[in-house]
């Protein structure tokens, strides 16, 4: 089920709330015919609460599963508020006693079931439906899929427990998404759709770090955005075109981020464009309006290369430690942040350098070093498992690395002999002879 479809479940709950209300009427209309005295009030109120559950329920055909979701509470509280008055109608009239068991049972079953259903409404919901395999790139993909497909890049096919959700695309390791959310060296893309408009128009676009029309030696990509969709493409073809302020390492002018297109995460062109569709469109569920990327054409879906890592998304990140080290390292993203001697690629920018067999020492020594550690090994375990216990501080930049954005969760991710040749590995880094 996407939140961008309608979901016949909650459309189902209303007609069930309408019928009820229905039933509901009939009751009073008879416990009022049985005494004469009864307000003739009664009746109205409760015709009042059958017209407002079918206008509601005629409202949440109209919806998408995430709008109905949100709708769904209000529909409940009104059937919450009807039970209420029902509940009046029979102390006021004397009848609670007399009224059948039935319609006393439904009055306490719906009266505990409703506030719980609704508050498990209010709960983020979590999404599990499967996503769409590369093999369904033909020419004939909708909007919402290609999105999704993005969506499933960014964060990967499923939820896993005590991991955070991320995909092929590595995204979340580093960015958050949310507004207010943020992990402190990467910026979060809660509004990147509207900003990616505004950007290309900045001086500080045009001139630095390098001018429109000259080349990034990293990349090899000419700089020369000029819309907003062209802009999302340039930051993940080549971050150093452009280094958002104060996110940058030496003065701003290089970018931390890796190039997206090359190794180790290696988008296509056709995965790449998802990815812009799903950031040009993530702010906006079910509204495509604000995609620019074309959809794949039947040619780009039959020149992409045919890959067995379709289903890589759908695989919690876990190494065994039977595979060769460097290639652990990749899986588990080390390269994405660290610069690492003697692995290929690896010159991540965001942590610092992995020199350890020459850091681990001095890190103990540290009068700041509040950890367990006795030796390199130690530290190095501790480091991957706990990278909290102690902050590096960068010697370039004399500050504190920040917390938090080593990711927390490769206690999950790595068998007990995948963590001791990791560490085995690790130790023995140091930097490249001088000269
Ligand atoms: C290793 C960390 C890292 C990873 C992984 C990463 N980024 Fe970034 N990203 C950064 C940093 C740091 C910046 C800010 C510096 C810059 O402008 O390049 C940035 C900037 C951006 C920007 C520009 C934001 C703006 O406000 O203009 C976009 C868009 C972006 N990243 C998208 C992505 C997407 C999509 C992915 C996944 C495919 C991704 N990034 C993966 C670190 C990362
Ligand atoms: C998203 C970025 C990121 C990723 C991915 C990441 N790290 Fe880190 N790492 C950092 C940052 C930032 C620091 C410095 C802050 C701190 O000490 O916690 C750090 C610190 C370290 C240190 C301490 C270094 C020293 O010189 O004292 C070690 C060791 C380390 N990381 C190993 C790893 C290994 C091994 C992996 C992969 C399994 C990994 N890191 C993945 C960002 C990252």
């Amino acid at each position: 089920m996407l939140p961008e479809q309608h979901d016949i479940l909650f459309s189902f709950l209303t007609i069930v709330f309408t019928v009820f209300s229905v039933i509901v009427f009939i009751n009073v209309v008879q416990q009022c015919k049985a005494r004469k005295d009864a307000s003739k009030a009664w009746p109205v109120i409760f015709g009042a609460f059958i017209l407002a559950n079918a206008l509601f329920t005629r409202h949440m055909f109209t919806l998408v599963q995430q709008d109905q979701m949100s709708f769904f509470k209000w529909q409940a509280l009104t059937v919450f508020v009807l039970l209420l008055t029902w509940g009046m109608f029979f102390k006021s009239e004397n009848i609670e006693k007399q009224s059948p068991t039935m319609i006393r049972g439904m009055f306490f079953w719906m009266m505990v079931s409703l506030p719980l259903a609704g508050y498990a409404n209010w709960l983020p919901q979590q999404r599990s439906d499967p996503p769409p395999k590369a093999a369904a790139i033909t020419g004939e993909m909708t909007m919402e899929q290609y999105t999704e497909m993005g969506r499933v890049i960014v964060f990967g096919a499923q939820q896993v427990a005590g991991q955070k959700a991320i995909g092929k695309g590595q995204c979340p390791l580093c960015h958050t998404f949310d507004p207010g959310d943020n992990m402190g060296r990467c910026p979060n893309l809660f509004g990147v759709e509207e900003r990616s408009h505004n950007r290309v128009k900045e001086d500080r676009y045009k001139n630095q770090p390098i001018k429109v029309g000259e080349t990034d030696p990293a990349s090899g990509v000419k700089k020369g955005a000029t819309s907003g969709e062209e802009y999302l493409r340039e930051s993940l073809q080549c971050p150093s075109c452009y280094v958002v302020e104060g996110f940058g390492g030496a003065g701003d002018t290089k970018s931390p981020m890796p190039v997206i297109v090359k190794p180790p995460i290696s988008l296509d062109p056709v995965e790449l464009n998802a990815v812009i569709a799903w950031l040009q469109s993530k702010e906006t569920p079910g509204d495509f309006a604000k995609v620019t990327v074309p959809l794949p054409s039947a040619s780009d879906a039959a020149a992409q290369p045919k890959k067995e890592a379709a289903s890589e998304g759908e695989k919690p990140v876990f190494v065994t430690g039977s595979e060769p080290v460097d290639q652990m390292i990749n899986t588990l993203g080390c390269p994405l942040c660290h610069t690492i001697p003697g692995v290929e690629g690896a010159v991540g920018e965001l942590g610092p350098k992995l020199f350890e067999k020459v850091n681990a020492p001095k890190r103990i020594k540290d009068p700041r070093y509040k950890g367990k550690a006795t030796n390199t090994k130690e530290y190095i375990r501790e480091s991957i498992l706990t990278p909290g216990v102690y902050i590096v501080k960068n010697d370039e930049t004399g500050e504190l690395y920040p917390d938090g954005v080593m990711p927390q969760d490769f206690k999950n991710k790595l068998s007990i002999e995948a963590l001791d040749k990791l560490v085995d590995f690790i130790s023995q880094t140091e930097p490249p002879p001088a000269g």
